[in-house]
Order: C-alpha cells, then sequence, then structure tokens
C-alpha cells in the first residue's frame, strides 16, 4: 500500500536544529582499547563538547597506541588495568566507555560507578544474570548514567518496531519469532576474545542473539521473561576445518573455542507471549527466518539480514484485515540521517549532562539478560528453567 512517489509529502516539519553547548568540556575515559573502541572513539571526536583524557588496556601500551592511531594528544594511558585509571584522581573523569570483552563488564562498569563516573558499557550488559544484578546495585547506589550498548535502538526502523505496536494495528501480541544467522561468521579477525570462554562467556548469543532479542522486546515494551527452554551448540567453533577460519588458524581456533556458535529457545512472556528464539554464527542455510510479531489484529514480518547483526533486511510488512479483505501494507525502510554509532555517544553524553534516562536504560536489558542467561542455564541443565529477577 506504500505509494513511493508520495515521500517527502509529509515532511514539511523544520529541521530540528541540535546545539550543544560547548561550555565546559566532558573528560572521557575509554576502558579497552581493542575493536570496538575504534568505533567509540571515532564518534567522540566528532563530539564538540568531548575531551578524552585516558585509556586503559590490560596489554601493555596498547592504549598509548590507541591514542596515537587516533591524533588524540595529552591522554594518560599507563594503567595496567581499568581500576588504576579509575583511581586516578587527577583525571575529573565525567564517563567512561567500557569497551572490554564480555567478563569484564561487569566489574570495570561497577567499579566506574561505584567511583561516581558515568559509564557507557558495550553490549553485551554482562555474561550473568547476577553480574548484571550486581551492576544495577551500584548504578543504584551511585545516582550515575549507566546506558548499554545497543546501537540499533538509534536505528529510526527499530523505532518504526516500536510505533507500530504501539499504535494497537497488531491488537494483542500472542507469539513472536527472531533471531538470526550468518552462514560463516564466528568473529575472528581480531583475534580468540569473541571464542574463548574466559573472554567471552557466551558466544553467538551474546553476541548477536541479545540485539535480535531487543529488537522485540523493545518493540512490545520489554515484558518480564518467566520461563525458558534453551539449547545451544558448537559444532562449527570446534571443528578444526571450519571454512571460516583463516590463515591456518583452525586447529589452534576450534582448541580454544569454548563458547556457543548456535543457541534457540523458547521463552514464555508475561502477559502469555511466547518467544521463538534462534541465533546462529554459523549454519548450512541462508536464514533461519523472518522475525514476526503476531498480533490478533495484525501481524508484522521484519525481513531478516543476510550476515545478522541486528538491522531490518528490507522493508517491513503488515499483514491484517480491512473491510474484510486480506490486505498487506508495506513499510519503506527509513534512510537514517545520522550514524548510529554517532547517535549511541552522543545520546550517551546528553544523558550525562542534562541528569536524564540512560538513551539504553539497564533496566531494560536487565531482562535481555535474564534470557541470555536462563538459555544458558536450561542448556547446561537439559530441560525448561524458571527466570527469577532478583530486586534491586
Ligand atoms: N556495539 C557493537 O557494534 C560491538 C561490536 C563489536 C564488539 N562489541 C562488544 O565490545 C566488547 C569488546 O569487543 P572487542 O572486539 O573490542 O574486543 P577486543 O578483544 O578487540 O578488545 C577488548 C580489549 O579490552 C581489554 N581489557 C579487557 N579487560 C580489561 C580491563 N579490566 N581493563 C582494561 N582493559 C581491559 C583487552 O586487553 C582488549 O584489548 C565485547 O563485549 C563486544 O561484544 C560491540
Amino acid at each position: 500500500m506504500a505509494d513511493k512517489s508520495m515521500e517527502g509529502l509529509n515532511n514539511f516539519t523544520a529541521e530540528e536544529v541540535k546545539v550543544v553547548d560547548t561550555t565546559k568540556k566532558m573528560r572521557i575515559g575509554i576502558i579497552g582499547c581493542g575493536w570496538i573502541a575504534d568505533s567509540h572513539m571515532h564518534s567522540y571526536l566528532k563530539q564538540p563538547d568531548v575531551e578524552i583524557v585516558a585509556g586503559a588496556d590490560l596489554i601493555p601500551g596498547k592504549a598509548a597506541a590507541f591514542m596515537a592511531k587516533h591524533g588524540v594528544e595529552g591522554a594518560k594511558t599507563d594503567y595496567a588495568s581499568h581500576k588504576e585509571m579509575i583511581e586516578d584522581k587527577s583525571l575529573n573523569l565525567d564517563a567512561v566507555s567500557i569497551c572490554t570483552y564480555n567478563r569484564q563488564h561487569a566489574q570495570p562498569a561497577i567499579d566506574a560507578l561505584n567511583a561516581g563516573i558515568n559509564v557507557l558499557l558495550e553490549k553485551p550488559f554482562t555474561v550473568t544474570l547476577d553480574e548484571a544484578v550486581a551492576v544495577m546495585k551500584a548504578e543504584k547506589a551511585s545516582g550515575k548514567v549507566l546506558s548499554i550498548g545497543f546501537q540499533p535502538r538509534m536505528d529510526e526502523n527499530m523505532k518504526m518496531i516500536k510505533k507500530i505496536v504501539n499504535s494497537g494495528v497488531l491488537g494483542q501480541i500472542y507469539y513472536i519469532q527472531t533471531g538470526g544467522g550468518r552462514r560463516r561468521g564466528i568473529p575472528t579477525p581480531f583475534g580468540t576474545t569473541f571464542i574463548e570462554d574466559k573472554t567471552a562467556g557466551l558466544g553467538a548469543l551474546a553476541d548477536i542473539g541479545c540485539y535480535s532479542l531487543d529488537m522485540v522486546l523493545n518493540g512490545i515494551g520489554y515484558p518480564k521473561p518467566l520461563t525458558v527452554s534453551g539449547y545451544k551448540s558448537d559444532f562449527f567453533g570446534k571443528d578444526p576445518n571450519y571454512s571460516g577460519y583463516k590463515n591456518g588458524n583452525g586447529p589452534a581456533y576450534s582448541k580454544l573455542f569454548g563458547v556457543d556458535d548456535f543457541a534457540a529457545a523458547f521463552i514464555r512472556l508475561e502477559g502469555g507471549i511466547i518467544l521463538d528464539f534462534r541465533i546462529a554464527w554459523a549454519m548450512n542455510l541462508d536464514t533461519p527466518g523472518d522475525t514476526i510479531i503476531m498480533g490478533t489484529k495484525g501481524s508484522l514480518r521484519i525481513p531478516s539480514t543476510e550476515c545478522w547483526n541486528g538491522t531490518v533486511g528490507g522493508p517491513m510488512k503488515i499483514y491484517h484485515e480491512v473491510a474484510g479483505a486480506q490486505v498487506e501494507t508495506e513499510i519503506p525502510v527509513l534512510k537514517q540521517k545520522e550514524g548510529l554509532f554517532d547517535l549511541k555517544i552522543r545520546t550517551f553524553l546528553d544523558a550525562c549532562k542534562n541528569g536524564t534516562k540512560a538513551p539504553v536504560p539497564s533496566s531494560e536489558i536487565l531482562y535481555n539478560q535474564a534470557i541470555l542467561d536462563g538459555i544458558a542455564r536450561s542448556a547446561v541443565a537439559g530441560k525448561e528453567v524458571e527466570i527469577v529477577i532478583p530486586e534491586i
């Protein structure tokens, strides 16, 4: 039903002019100076009210090389770990980006919040539910901003999913299918921190599974998860001949592989909603299917992408009935004016400066983490488990 020729007709509103107050520069530190820290740095350097004052990495010299690569002068980097940097009172840090591997998300976040520093924590929130709860207790005690790094949240198409649900056009939602996959996409281009248990803790489940859960749970207002029956496997990662391992790394990487490369689950949510989920870093299939949200008045189909990364793979469609006729309404893919990462950083900075709600609040991602944790527990137990979320 969408008519492309009408695009723009409803766009006569004036462009919003965003003015950034530059009278006080935000003093930022980066914890973990690896792959994703580059994206944080690129976005921080575009902001007129930011000064990068420090960086820390466990690997000696890595933080200094990182600052040099980005042309940042004067930042202090001589720290053996995040803790020394946080304890350096001379820095007067306003905020930190935590870009460490999954198993090092909780402690740096707790230490930073306890020191009264705002935190932008990379996704996944943590590895376990207990860790997420501990971070949130520190957040509550500190009164500081904690935002979790889900940049797909900034995508206009993701916001549209929520708007569609809130419009009521789908009626009562009762069943959701979500997830995604890659044929050969175990992430090892920058080493093995994604695939070793001691650094990653969880594999595809936490890396891209958290995005697919957020796509639908954010869309429907994050109902509480109640029970989960989960499964995980590692057939591709443990195979020395897996064709995605390059440069002869197969034998070594397959030995180190200690996480999941595929996971599936059946989750019951409050409100009688069923969530059917699967996620793959590697599989012999093009896609494990589109995301669908089924409701009593209409259902939404969100096309999958080939290499799943948490985005919308094409125009979404609503299947519904109008005057007794079964019709489909196509929602054209919305163009994004600003980069998602730039928005992730900007909205975090604004929340810190204005003391407003985190753009991606821990209170929502707690339920996402509870599901990941439940899937991992259920997979080990070989049966359905209850999800119990402690008071914070
Ligand atoms: N938002 C996104 O699009 C996106 C993309 C990729 C990765 N990530 C997330 O970012 C995190 C990091 O991924 P990466 O690919 O950059 O990993 P990486 O291994 O390249 O970098 C992590 C760095 O953190 C350092 N580190 C670990 N613990 C530390 C500590 N306590 N103090 C100081 N330094 C510490 C390590 O030495 C390493 O250099 C992961 O949790 C991942 O899920 C997010």
